[in-house]
């Protein structure tokens, strides 16, 4: 019906009003790429702009909404679009800290607050989820991801999807999603951000594109294409990717949007001479709509023309625009998500702080804790708060933090005094800052450390040291930071070491010496109040890592789930031809799936209800999980597969499940998991995706290094 409804738009428009609908405009209130300085208000006008990004606010989207409805030939509303990437205006914690907790409810719920808060304040289009797979924490977009597994990853997606599309786009509460970055963008080359992306098909088909492909499941309405080439081809200009894979095969309906400027690109990345060749190798790959360039307004005219592009894949293109218009009811009300009432209750509300408060405590991950230094008493006498993130509030928001407000975020001393006794003597030290090279402020600091019952040292990166354009080459704690926390454990051993950073760090110094240490990311709006919580023991942690953390770059890329080799080591003994290095381990520093709790859980009775299945059985797996400790807990069970032997070689194990269960103190509980012969399939050489008959392995456990073994076959 709404194909029907935006034909007969399509019918009264001419090529030049057709092409205005395929072109993306920012304005001047915020900058995500290259400033292009385009007049774009008078481009809505001329029915030259079918969306605007990058603005937000009631009545500034009313009036330009108002020039396209009202001054513009044919009337068509815009689109509103704007990366609402981890909340709009109360920011939930980094999307990789989020990933974190293995809560795909949370995950979804973060993303309806956002589609709440920002549908009332006229945006009706986001350019998330980010789904991009990655290995390499010199990226600094892992910060947007949801790490390194495919499985976790496409869970992740479509919970977000759901949290921002709801069950109907016409809702004035939910907003058209848009995956991202399609297809393998943090898979580059080195970790550097647009760097060129190259790989075998069964690695992009296994390893990277399933996130893209359970969005599209999930029903996301729109796909931004990558800035990356893979095999030689940017994605821009990549009909295989565009018309092939995702229209064709996945059966996507929806529009695809290019990156900022990705169309300008395709002329250094040396597949068009000029601008012409360039908006006719997106046009005919598939790519609908120009985020930016101006090169669709400017050339696709000519081109049609000269019969480069055909008058049926403009049509094609607007209509996938018009139906996604007709889907959020602008047609219907172009003002549908105008109203200053809901922007003036709707946003950060009391009941959205306190979510993002405890979103905050659920995505921390406790690295260590000796001799259970956490959680800290609530009745300290005194506490030391030292280090360069310890009273920092704008770097909480971390990147992508859309409107998010620095000044209303909570830092960890305000947290702290927050929710510590009134009595508890609180000094706070800077020590240095996060780049310094100087230790100056170190003497005040470790004056602090020594009279204090206990030291919170924060430490870490700022939060433009991730985010796009913002990949290292070393990814330890920047500047004098580790001498700094030499240092002050030297004046305090009783010291927590509290990490805010965007990316794993390479930090085994760190970890050689600190009694306990906290990854905490960035937490958002309510980050300190919600790390506060689980130091003070109010919130028991039961965060996992999604992305391994390695001793060194030198080991990247690191993942749980490679490939065993010929030559793989044995632990046990010294063997020199063997896969290794000569100066490190090589074991991460943290493994996948790893996370402490203030409890410990005991894994046993790992069965299976038969060992030998056929291809149609249900496989049935059983744990025992125990809370030996003192506390309540949750614990994230972990399910991973390993194929012994293959047509191609498997990797040592693959995510297959997992559950997040609550297990009272001295409580125990048994997880069950079911998988089918379907999980167990793969890419052969061939790209046919089947399951061998064979032997395999069920891992289960605590993270993807320790786990219980069972094994059986199909037939
Ligand atoms: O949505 C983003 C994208 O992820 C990176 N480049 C800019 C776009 C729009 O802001």
């Amino acid at each position: 019906v709404y194909e029907q409804k935006a034909d007969s738009i399509l019918k009264l428009m001419t090529l030049e009003e057709k092409i205005g609908q395929l072109s993306l405009f920012t304005s001047d209130w915020d900058v995500t790429g290259p400033v292009i300085n385009n007049n774009y208000k008078q481009l809505i006008k001329e029915g030259k702009a079918g969306a605007i990004f990058n603005a937000f606010s009631v009545d500034y989207v009313r009036s330009l909404q108002k020039v396209a409805v009202e001054e513009s030939r044919l009337k068509i509303p815009l689109l509103f679009g704007y990366d609402v990437i981890h909340g709009h205006k109360t920011i939930f914690p980094i999307p990789l800290a989020q990933s974190c907790t293995w809560d795909m409810e949370s995950i979804e719920k973060s993303e309806r607050i956002a589609a709440s808060e920002a549908t009332a304040e006229g945006i009706n289009w986001t350019f998330s989820p980010m789904v991009d797979i990655s290995r390499d924490p010199r990226w600094g977009r892992v910060m947007e991801g949801s790490g390194e597994d495919v499985w976790l990853g496409s869970s992740i997606a479509a919970a977000r999807v759901k949290g921002f599309q709801g069950d109907n786009l016409a809702d004035p509460n939910t907003l058209l999603a848009c995956v991202k970055h399609f297809a393998a963008y943090g898979a580059p080359e080195a970790g550097r951000d647009y760097n060129t992306v190259d790989m075998s098909q069964q690695s992009l088909f296994e390893n990277y594109l399933p996130p893209y492909k359970a969005a599209i499941d999930a029903g996301v309405g729109s796909v931004m294409t990558s800035f990356n080439e893979i095999a030689g081809t940017p994605s821009t200009s990549n009909p295989w990717l565009l018309n092939e894979l995702l229209r064709k095969k996945w059966g996507f309906k929806g529009l695809v949007v290019t990156d900022y400027t990705s169309i300008n690109e395709l002329i250094p990345h040396g597949v068009a001479t000029d601008s012409a060749e360039a908006g006719m190798l997106a046009i005919n790959a598939g790519v609908d709509m120009d985020m930016q360039g101006n090169i669709y307004n400017r050339h696709l005219i000519q081109l049609v023309k000269q019969q480069k592009v055909s008058k049926e894949t403009i049509d094609n293109a607007v209509m996938r625009i018009l139906v996604a218009k007709f889907k959020l009811g602008l047609f219907a009300d172009p003002y549908r998500y105008c109203s200053n009432q809901r922007e003036k209750t709707e946003v950060l509300t009391i009941e959205n702080i306190a979510f993002a408060r405890k979103f905050a405590s659920k995505s921390c991950v406790l690295l260590k804790n000796q001799n259970q230094l956490l959680p800290l008493p609530i009745t300290l006498n005194s506490v030391a708060v030292i280090g360069p993130l310890a009273d920092a509030k704008q770097d909480m928001l971390g990147s992508w933090s859309a409107a998010g407000d620095g000044k209303r975020c909570i830092s960890l001393l305000e947290g702290l005094k927050n929710t510590l006794n009134s009595e508890t003597k609180i000094a706070y030290e800077i020590g240095c800052a996060v780049n310094d090279q100087s230790t100056a402020g170190f003497a005040k600091a470790v004056a602090a450390a020594r009279g204090a019952q206990v030291v919170i040292l924060a430490l870490g990166e700022t939060r433009d040291m991730s985010g796009e354009a913002a990949s290292r080459s070393t990814i330890s704690l920047p500047g004098v930071q580790q001498q700094l926390a030499e240092a002050i454990i030297k004046a305090n051993p009783k010291t927590v070491v509290v990490l805010f950073n965007g990316r794993p760090l390479a930090i085994p110094e760190l970890d050689s010496i600190a009694p306990a240490i906290l990854e905490t990311w960035f937490g958002g709006t309510e980050a300190g109040n919600g790390v506060a919580d689980v130091l003070l023991g109010k919130y028991n942690p039961s965060g996992k890592l999604t992305m391994t953390f390695p001793r060194n770059v030198g080991q990247i890329p690191i993942y749980y789930n490679h490939k065993n080799t010929g030559r793989p080591i044995d632990p046990s003994k010294v063997e020199k031809y063997k896969s290794k290095y000569l100066d490190i381990a090589n074991t991460p520093l943290y493994p996948f799936g790893y996370g402490l709790s203030y409890t410990t859980f005991d894994y046993s009775n790992a069965v299976l209800d038969k060992y030998e299945y056929t291809a149609e059985d249900t496989i049935v797996v059983r744990i025992s999980v125990m809370n030996s400790g003192k506390f309540d807990g949750e614990e994230v069970v972990q399910l991973y597969v390993h194929d012994l032997v293959g047509e191609v070689t498997r990797p040592v194990k693959e995510l297959k499940g997992f559950s997040k269960v609550l297990i009272p103190a001295g409580g125990s509980t048994t997880v069950t998991f079911k998988l089918t012969a379907n999980d167990l399939r793969y890419y052969h050489s061939n790209m046919d995706y089947k399951f061998d008959p064979g032997q395999f392995e069920i891992l289960v456990g605590t993270n993807s290094d320790q786990t219980k073994k069972v094994n059986f076959s199909i037939k």
